[in-house]
Parts: structure tokens; sequence; C-alpha cells
């Protein structure tokens, strides 16, 4: 019986649930934060902002010269004319946000308690265009994205500030995304936890993993795959489809809950978007 139990621990069968007392999300964030510290004791906790460039010395050194002249520079410009552009009533995307917009990033994705679900800036940015008349723009890239980028941009060094409300369909919000990141899914059967939590600093064919811790820092991010800036949604669908899973639309309420979660967990952890990734 002990050996039997030494392999199942061994091959992480044993599920250490006891009791089924649900942890608050002060917990996660505590055990999900002491979990990559210890992992990369060399890593001092703000650096987790710069994702897989924190754990891998070798592809720091090219991307710090990305950085210095950095290829989202030109979505920044491009983001903040379209933001200051009127719409055709006259208004401007100021009128919709709390501090005009400016240095906010760090409060989203947030709990909206009057319509109940998990609102994104991306998701606000085509509600005042609703709001003011206009066209949603497509959700994943372009206008979008650029838009995002500024903003983000205004917020940058600010902390990372998710608030989980005392509301029952806050948390079943803070749940639902918490269960998509550590469900196994897709022809590969595995979750983004298993990627970016169990495997964060492994190799996977040509890649190294992030850890999830820091992840939501710098988005939107131009991926010089993507020749282009994408939302943090649009990479979630990468991610689905990396384990032959087909992925959920951007903004659904299932990636909407998602960020709300993955973001909850870099609490505290500083802005830096936009970012530039492989
Ligand atoms: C099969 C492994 C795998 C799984 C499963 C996976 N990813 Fe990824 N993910 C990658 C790889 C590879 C990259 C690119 C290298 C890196 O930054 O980790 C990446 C990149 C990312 C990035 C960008 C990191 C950055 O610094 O910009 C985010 C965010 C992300 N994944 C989130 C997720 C989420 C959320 C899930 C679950 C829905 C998930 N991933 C599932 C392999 C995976």
């Amino acid at each position: 019986m002990k050996r039997l139990l030494t392999i199942a621990a061994t091959l992480g069968l044993l599920t250490v649930s006891p009791v089924a007392v649900q942890a608050s999300p002060q917990q996660d964030l505590k055990a999900f934060r002491a979990y990559f510290t210890k992992r990369f004791p060399d890593v001092p906790l703000q650096d987790f902002a710069n994702g897989v460039y924190a754990v891998d010395k070798a592809s720091r050194e090219q991307w710090e010269s990305i950085e210095e002249f950095p290829p989202y520079e030109l979505n920044i410009e491009k983001g903040k004319k379209l933001f200051n552009t009127p719409f055709k009533n006259g208004k401007t995307y100021a009128s919709c946000f709390p501090n005009g917009g400016i240095g906010i990033k760090q409060n989203y994705p947030y709990f909206d308690t009057a319509s109940g679900q998990v609102k994104t800036l991306e998701l606000e940015i085509n509600e005042c265009r609703k709001k003011n008349g206009e066209k949603p723009l497509k959700w994943k890239k372009g206008a979008i994205a650029d838009i995002s980028a500024y903003m983000a941009y205004t917020s940058r060094g600010k902390k990372t500030n998710v608030v989980i409300p005392d509301d029952p369909a806050a948390m079943a919000a803070y749940e639902s995304g918490k269960q998509h990141f550590y469900a196994k899914r897709g022809q590969l059967n595995m979750s983004c936890a298993d990627c970016h939590q169990y495997n964060a600093g492994n190799r996977v064919r040509a890649d190294i993993l992030s850890p999830a811790l820091g992840h939501t820092t710098h988005f939107p991010v131009y991926r010089s795959k993507w020749g282009g800036l994408g939302t943090i949604h649009r990479r979630y669908g990468g991610c689905n489809k990396q384990v032959r899973f087909k992925p959920f639309k951007a903004q659904s309420e299932e990636y909407r809950n998602l960020e709300y979660f993955h973001t909850y967990m870099s609490n505290g952890l500083k802005l830096n978007g936009p970012g530039a990734r492989k």
C-alpha cells in the first residue's frame, strides 16, 4: 500500500482535497505566487512581468535589443490618435472611462455588479463605440489592439489591482476562470497550468514555457509571429489550439472569466504593456 501510494504521489495522481473547502482568491494568489517564487528563486517578483525573458537568459538579450526600438511604437501612436479622434457625435473614448481612460488598465478586468459580468478593457472600448453610435471593432487585432495598447502604455508602472467583490456572481466568474486554467482539454489533454505552471521554464518544441505569473502585465502584445499586435484573447485562442482544442470566441464569457482569474493571479505586479514577444 505504501509503495502504491508513493507511485501515485510521484505521478501526481493523488488529489489532496479531503475537505472540500473552497480556497479564497487571496489564498489562491498566495499559493500561486509562492509556487513560482520557489520554482525560480533567482527571479525577483516584479521581473515575472517579462514572461519567458525572466527565466531564460539566452533569449533575454535578444529581446532587450528588440525593446530598444520597440516594434509596437507605431501602434501606440495610432492608438493615441484613434483614442482622441471624436466620434460622429463629437464625443471621444475619454467620455466612457474613469479618469478619461488614462492610467486605468491596472483595474481591468473587473466585475461589473450591475450587469453581473466581467468587463475587460476591450469589451468597454466597443461598448463605448456602440453607446456613441459607432460600429464595434473586430476583437483580436487592428484598431482595438492599438487603442488598448495606448491605454496600457498610459498605465505603465501601475500595479495590477484586480478586485473580486464580495458577490456570489463575481466568485462564480472567478471560479469559472480558475477552472479553465486548470482543466485539461484538447487532443493533447493539457491544461494551461500543465504548460505555464508545472512546466514553466521547460522547453516544448522550440519554445521555453513562460510562467503564468506575470502573463497579463504586458498585453496587448506585438508578436513577430503575428507580424503585429494582438489582444490577450487572441493569445488564449492560440494556446487552446496548441492542444488541438477549438478556441472560444474572443470576449466570450469563458475567456473574460479566464482573464479575470489569470490577471488576479498577477495582482501587485507592475504593468509594462504593450510588450514584444517572439
Ligand atoms: C502545450 C503547452 C501550452 C498550453 C497547454 C498553453 N500554452 Fe500558452 N504558450 C505556450 C507557448 C509555447 C507560448 C510561447 C512561449 C511563452 O511565452 O510561454 C505560450 C504563450 C502564452 C502567453 C504569452 C506569454 C507572454 O509573456 O506574452 C500567454 C498569456 C499564454 N500562453 C496563456 C495560456 C493560457 C491561458 C493557456 C490555457 C488556455 C495556455 N497558455 C495553454 C504553450 C502553451
